[in-house]
């Protein structure tokens, strides 16, 4: 707790707030099992300081993926091995507020992690994303990770290339091309919180909002939490409506069709990445 004279109380603050109802929602439509799942929100300096003094460092943390291009930025962040289901009840444990060191080396820890704790294991890939996705966009503050039941559902009963797994994606809901018209990046499977799984999730970032790590779950790439969290939720969606037709006895009568995509596309003037349609 900041106990700053001056300060108003942290537990107020609205980025504390959207990040309780951000885990606890995730955890409660199942996607955040145990300690799985993260999230990254990179706030404005004012935001912060109304809240903490940003020379009273509780600890500071090296790490070993130099992150330069975030340089005195501020994040409020999920803790490692920290359940979703408990953020709400216990924020200043399973929280943190950092800021990226000047080198970009570093993070400093202003608030939380109160157990000891640092920050997600899966650092690389949030702060990789993060300046992937500023250099696209400078209003993108906010990188979720979780385990999206049906995405990862999916990952098994479909291939994993990119164009079939969007175009599949796009078919299953109508919004689906208007709320992410580029598509699904794909990893290879590989070993989750390492260095060059954040490297590869950022590749993709630069390219789409929306990372899937196969047999694992997803990354989402967004403005603000509501809009991440539904980027997530409509693919998710999708995913969902796909492992119910796929199983259904009668098979498919019907599907919405490459032009009916295209005229979607067309009606909410966003353009769909190149060579999935056939129109
Ligand atoms: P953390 O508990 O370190 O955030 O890891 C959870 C997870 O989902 C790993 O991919
Ligand atoms: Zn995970």
């Amino acid at each position: 707790m900041n106990k700053t004279m001056g300060k108003q109380e942290m537990l107020t603050a609205p980025f504390v707030h959207e990040m309780m109802e951000a885990t606890y929602n995730m955890w409660g439509v199942g996607w955040d099992e145990r300690n799985g799942g993260n999230i990254s929100y990179l706030l404005k300096e004012e935001e912060v300081t109304p809240y903490l003094d940003p020379h009273h460092v509780l600890r500071t943390l090296e790490f070993d993926f130099p992150v330069q291009a975030l340089a005195n930025h501020y994040f409020i962040v999920t803790g490692s091995g920290k359940y979703f289901k408990n953020v709400k009840s216990n924020p200043e444990e399973n929280l943190g507020v950092i800021r990226v060191n000047n080198t970009g080396t570093a993070i400093d820890v202003l608030w939380g992690f109160s157990d000891g704790g640092k920050p997600t294991s899966e650092l690389p890939a949030h702060f990789l994303s993060h300046i992937v996705r500023l250099e696209q966009d400078e209003n993108h503050r906010i990188i979720i990770h979780n385990h999206a039941t049906n995405i990862l559902a999916m990952t098994f009963t479909h291939g994993l290339n990119e164009k079939s797994f969007t175009k599949t994606l796009w078919q299953m809901c109508t919004e689906c091309i208007v709320v992410f018209p580029d598509g699904v990046g794909i990893l290879p499977w590989m070993v989750p919180g390492t260095n060059l799984i954040g490297e590869k999730t950022a590749e993709k970032m630069s390219k789409t909002r929306l990372v899937i790590w196969p047999h694992h779950g997803i990354f989402g790439a967004g403005t603000t939490m509501d809009e991440t969290f539904g980027l997530i939720e409509t693919a998710e969606k999708a995913a969902q409506i796909y492992t119910i037709i796929s199983s259904h006895q009668g098979g498919v009568k019907q599907v919405i069709t490459d032009q009916q995509l295209a005229d979607l596309a067309e009606a909410f003037g966003v353009i769909p990445v190149e060579g999935i349609l056939e129109v």
